[in-house]
């Protein structure tokens, strides 16, 4: 497994926000993490990431344990992560932004073909190349999910954690931050996805952790939750 999440229980002081979350993902696995509000996605990928500390558990990427680890280790122990609110440089350039995707991440191997360099991201992101040189707070919104997105990729990651990339965005932007997901997994990034827009996050996914007060390790296929109105109903709809 490349990513094994075992127990993990996470708290804002006094509130007991993660409750022995388990969740797994394989090598190019592109699992999503689906649940009403308030039930702590975003808190699993940011004790993941070591932005909050988890107050127990066990968190192994590709068998060593990282829990607990300050957010920089985890970063170049090899998971990138896209916040949701993006948080790119808006008075740095498009081309700055990423750079400063390099810093916290893995250092590529120059003679890797598939290491993530300034060129192969504008491969999958044409629309950041027409705009090298502008100001990150001058893009669209989507396009700074792009910038966001293709920031985190500098760092090389094998896992990218990505919270809410479609939020906020017009139906055409969402397809396109869509494909861009499907494209980098495809490129062999695994990816750990949490995503309210339903359509997107099940064409995307495999398998589905459902996350709710009752059951903080369910799994479901995809499929299953496309075709099961009752799971959706306990799980998904207000
Ligand atoms: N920094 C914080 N301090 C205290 N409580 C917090 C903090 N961040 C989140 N919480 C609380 O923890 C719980 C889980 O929040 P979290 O943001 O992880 O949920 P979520 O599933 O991502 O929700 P949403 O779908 O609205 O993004 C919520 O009750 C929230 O109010
Ligand atoms: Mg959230």
């Amino acid at each position: 497994m490349l990513l094994e999440v075992k127990d993990l229980n996470t708290h804002y002081g006094p509130s007991h926000v993660l409750q022995g979350v388990h969740l797994e993902i394989a090598e190019g696995e592109l699992v999503a993490l689906l649940g009403r509000n308030g039930m702590g996605k975003s808190t699993t990928l940011k004790s993941i990431m070591g932005l909050v500390k988890p107050t127990s558990g066990s968190i192994r990427l590709d068998g060593s344990e990282i829990a607990g680890l300050p957010p920089f280790k985890v970063a170049r122990a090899g998971i990138g992560y896209v916040p949701e609110e993006r948080r790119i440089f808006p008075g740095l350039s498009v081309l700055d932004n990423l750079l400063l995707g390099v810093k916290g991440g893995r250092m590529a191997d120059p003679n890797d073909p598939n290491a993530w360099t300034v060129e192969r991201i504008f491969h999958h992101f044409p629309k950041l190349k027409e705009r090298t040189h502008q100001h990150g707070g001058l893009l669209s919104g989507g396009e700074q999910q792009m910038l966001a997105i293709g920031r985190s990729l500098m760092g090389n990651p094998r896992l990218l954690l990505v919270d809410e990339p479609s939020e906020g965005l017009s139906p055409i932007m969402v397809q396109e931050v869509r494909n861009v997901l499907a494209d980098i997994n495809r490129a062999g990034v695994s990816v750990l996805l949490v995503e309210h827009n339903l359509k997107v996050a099940l064409s995307l996914a495999s398998r589905v952790y459902l996350m709710s007060k009752a059951c903080v390790g369910c799994q479901a296929s995809a499929e299953e939750v496309k075709t099961n109105a009752g799971l959706r109903a306990k799980y998904l709809e207000a």
